[in-house]
């Protein structure tokens, strides 16, 4: 196992739109194995492939620090199949450093996909579960939480990445 780099904002393979997972090789397992290592040790809640540099359909979620109910999962090829109500809530992402707005999704989703065995699972969500779900496969569609707040704190935050490089290249 080990701690893989997780891609900054604006990196190209974050906007990608990532492929399917066909088969379920030794490259896919430890792919999945680095994401979980990676995503406990920056206290993420959730985490997309693409974000650590690997454009395929692959997410790990793991709500139990808001959510203690709720079990890890890792998810291969995972599709929203049902959607209902709206639900507003602040995100953060570990793409998008410093950044949190409050981002409208779907109240209630179900979520098919595979298992890292290779088993069908379904996974009907509320909450914090389905607004994890939903963040995290809008990284496999090459969307962040940026795409989704209005053009003007975009504009704010874009603004503010520029001058913190600045200042680093000063530095
Ligand atoms: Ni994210």
């Amino acid at each position: 196992m080990a701690i893989r780099e997780i891609l900054k904002y604006p990196h190209p393979i974050l906007k990608k739109r990532c492929e399917e997972i066909g088969q379920i090789d030794e490259d896919v397992k430890e792919l999945i194995r680095d994401m979980t290592e990676t995503m406990y040790h920056t206290n993420g809640i959730g985490l997309a492939a693409c974000q650590v540099g690997v454009p395929q359909r692959v997410i790990v979620v793991d709500v139990s620090p808001l959510d203690p109910e709720k079990e890890f999962f890792a998810l291969l090829n995972p599709e929203i199949v049902f959607e209902e109500g709206e639900i507003e809530h602040e995100e953060g992402c570990l793409s998008v450093p410093e950044c949190t707005e409050k981002i409208k999704r779907r109240e209630k989703v179900v979520v098919k996909g595979l298992s890292p065995e290779g088993k069908p699972i379904e996974i009907p969500a509320e909450g914090i579960l389905s607004i994890a779900l939903q963040h995290e496969i809008d990284h496999l569609n090459g969307v962040l939480i940026l795409d989704r707040i209005s053009r003007l704190k975009r504009e704010l935050y874009r603004n503010r990445l520029r001058k913190e490089r600045k200042k680093e290249e000063k530095d």
